[in-house]
């Protein structure tokens, strides 16, 4: 019989915190991880690159499909992206690829050409997977689902400071104005929007530290599987 491999999804708007609360949920349980927003803007640039327009759903979904992607974990831990063999993980934090990838996500051919992409991340002993539809169309099934909310002010500020700590130029109103725009596109799009799952818990993390928001999820864990802490 084929080993089970344990969902946990963690959906939310940009600079909610979902990608460091999973980074850190799956290094603590030992499971694998997946940054779906890293496959969207990996495309973007792909796309921006070889000139494919962003409208050009069918294209996108064609260089969905034969993406050379690859995630990996540099010496010390930290996750890179390699796109053709290059190492493309600065470029994908830009607001430009932000935004570029915010809109090849609109279209339906490109969600459905990185489902099976996405599912296959799904590995023994289990998986940490955080984006905007994790819980709702990507693992549907998944046993604990959490949905990080976080006022938009404070998410820009977050997202601020992390621009800054990689060394990436960032402004705090511009960045506020591009996240809100993002929000909105994420939110009213006709497939896949953000939107929790009826059975996902929702956490407001705006005033909360990551530790807070790491206990409350390792306690949703611990009531599918009891985990030695
Ligand atoms: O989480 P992020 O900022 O890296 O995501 C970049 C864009 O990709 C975001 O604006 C929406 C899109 N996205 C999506 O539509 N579905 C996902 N599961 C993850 C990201």
């Amino acid at each position: 019989m084929a080993e089970p491999c344990l969902v946990i999804t963690v959906d939310g708007p940009g600079g909610s915190g979902k990608g460091t609360l999973a980074r850190l949920l799956a290094r603590r349980l030992g499971f694998h991880w997946l940054d779906s927003g890293s496959l969207y803007r990996v495309l973007a640039l792909a796309a921006l690159r070889r000139g494919v327009p962003l409208d050009d759903e069918q294209a996108l979904a064609e260089l969905a499909r034969s993406l050379d992607v690859r995630f990996e974990a540099t010496d010390k831990g930290e996750p890179r992206v390699l796109l053709d063999g290059e190492d493309v993980s600065r470029e994908l934090r830009g607001e430009a690829c932000g935004d570029a990838a915010s809109r090849v996500a609109a279209l339906p051919a490109v969600r459905a050409a990185l489902l099976d992409r996405q599912r296959a991340f799904c590995k023994p002993p289990g998986l940490v997977a955080d984006g905007r539809d994790m819980g709702t169309v990507v693992f549907p099934d998944a046993p604990v689902k959490i949905f990080l909310e976080a006022d938009l002010e404070e998410r820009a500020r977050r997202r601020h400071k992390q621009l800054k700590d990689q060394g990436i130029d960032a402004n705090l109103p511009d960045l506020l104005d591009e996240l809100a725009k993002r929000d909105e596109r994420d939110r009213n799009r006709p497939v896949a929007p953000l939107r929790p799952a009826p059975d996902a818990t929702i956490l407001d993390s705006t005033r909360m530290s990551i530790d807070e928001v790491l206990e409350r999820a390792l306690e949703l864990v611990s009531r599918v599987q009891p985990q030695p802490r």
